[in-house]
């Protein structure tokens, strides 16, 4: 299979003058146009992590909360994912609207959210998520789909309050650095890029 048509970006440009000098508020006024441009799925970004064994890996996952620290993603604290951060806790994460031809990326620090943090968060998830927060030891080989659908039914069956498993919580990633991307004429893109120097955050154009 080949994919050879090439169609030209146009939609948008970004001006480093109009950039906000906090990334992460440049970040929310992105994530707003995404939303009200009707993105579906807008706050799905592709997670990557690396292991000193298994190399390099890559994911989605939804992120639930952008504060003035970083963002915040909820997952299983026994995920493969999870043993990487264990082990090299520098992430980067990926968003993609192509309907906006724009694309972010953010490379980071993650670490683990407090149980209380966590606490508050699985209360407001609908039971039937959290049943399947509860019954599902993610990334584990699980001998048949029945066997998770059947563990499911039993919990919803007996319909009890759930406490949150240890083994589910949130992460946070404090961003090193951000990069956003939008697609212009000729592939001629704007790349800019906020670093950090010292404790002030800088941008610099960067060629496509
Ligand atoms: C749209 C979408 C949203 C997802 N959201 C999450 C999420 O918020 N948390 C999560 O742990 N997995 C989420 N997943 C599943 C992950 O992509 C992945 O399959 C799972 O986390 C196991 O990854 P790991 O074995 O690399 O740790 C989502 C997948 C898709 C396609």
């Amino acid at each position: 299979m080949r994919f050879f048509k090439s169609k030209e970006y146009s939609v948008d440009k970004i001006q480093k003058s109009h950039l906000d000098p906090n990334p992460i508020n440049e970040l929310r006024k992105w994530l707003r146009k995404a939303s009200r441009s009707k993105i579906k799925d807008y706050n799905a970004m592709n997670l990557s992590t690396a292991s000193s064994d298994k190399g390099v890996s890559s994911r989605i996952v939804l992120l639930k909360e952008v504060n003035d620290k970083g963002l915040v993603f909820f997952t299983n604290y026994n995920s493969r994912k999870a043993h990487d951060i264990e082990n090299n806790n520098q992430v980067y994460v990926t968003f993609f609207w192509p309907e906006l031809e724009k694309q972010i990326r953010i490379h980071g620090v993650a670490s683990k959210l407090d149980n209380t943090e966590n606490d508050a968060y699985f209360k407001t998830r609908n039971y039937k998520s959290q049943i399947a927060s509860t019954i599902s030891a993610q990334s584990e080989m699980i001998k048949s789909r029945d066997v998770l659908v059947q563990n499911f039914k039993d919990v919803l069956y007996k319909n009890e309050a759930l406490e949150r498993p240890e083994s589910w919580g949130g992460y946070l990633i404090e961003p090193i650095s951000f990069e956003f991307w939008q697609g212009r004429k000729h592939r001629l893109n704007d790349r800019l890029e906020y670093y950090r120097d010292e404790n002030e955050w800088k941008i610099r154009r960067l060629a496509p």
